[in-house]
């Protein structure tokens, strides 16, 4: 395993991310919709780093079928346990890679008519964009390489890793 990004800059930029988000959301009580699987650790450390009342919500969907590629076809899994309208609504992604997956999440959530709905995302492969979902917070831009750790799996494995790693070949 090569490690891309090590768990102290990992923390030092949820710190980063947490305090422009606080100071947009305070007093509106917003609702962070966490994407499963892989934002699972990301949600986890960025709520406890919000000083306010927020509620937790959580959505699992599939986009890419059997394939490794986005292919634009994603279905909802699990939807939220809660109605949005009129909520300020905060999308908590562990990475953007096509952008189809959020663009398809942004809208199925538009509909529902929340007061507002933006984006954080802790990871972005801004090169490999097909779609343009804009995400409000970007954590960090990395090069397009398939990532593993904190949250983010290959075949189920690596998510409990405390840093984003690049698996070698001979692993
Ligand atoms: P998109 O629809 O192509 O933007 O796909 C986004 C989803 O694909 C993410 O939420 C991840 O679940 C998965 N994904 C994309 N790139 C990686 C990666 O490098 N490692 C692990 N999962 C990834
Ligand atoms: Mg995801």
């Amino acid at each position: 395993m090569r490690v891309l990004i090590a768990k102290e800059e990992l923390q030092a930029k949820i710190d980063e991310l947490a305090s422009p988000i606080a100071a947009d959301y305070e007093g509106t009580r917003p609702v962070l919709i966490c994407v499963l699987k892989g934002a699972v650790l990301f949600m986890a450390d960025l709520v406890r780093r919000l000083p306010f009342d927020l509620e937790i919500e959580f959505m699992a969907v599939s986009s890419y079928g059997q394939s490794s590629e986005s292919s634009g076809v994603v279905r909802i899994l699990k939807d939220l346990e809660t109605d949005i309208e009129g909520r300020h609504v905060l999308i908590v992604e562990d990475i953007v890679d096509s952008g189809l997956t959020l663009q398809y999440l942004t809208r199925s959530l538009k509909a529902r008519n929340p007061a507002s709905l933006e984006t954080v995302t802790l990871l972005s492969k801004a090169g490999r964009r097909t779609a343009e979902p804009g995400c409000r917070y970007t954590g960090f831009e990395i090069p397009n390489e398939f990532v593993v750790g904190y949250g983010l799996d290959y075949a189920e494995k690596y998510r409990n890793l405390p840093y984003i790693g690049v698996v070698e070949d001979s692993e």
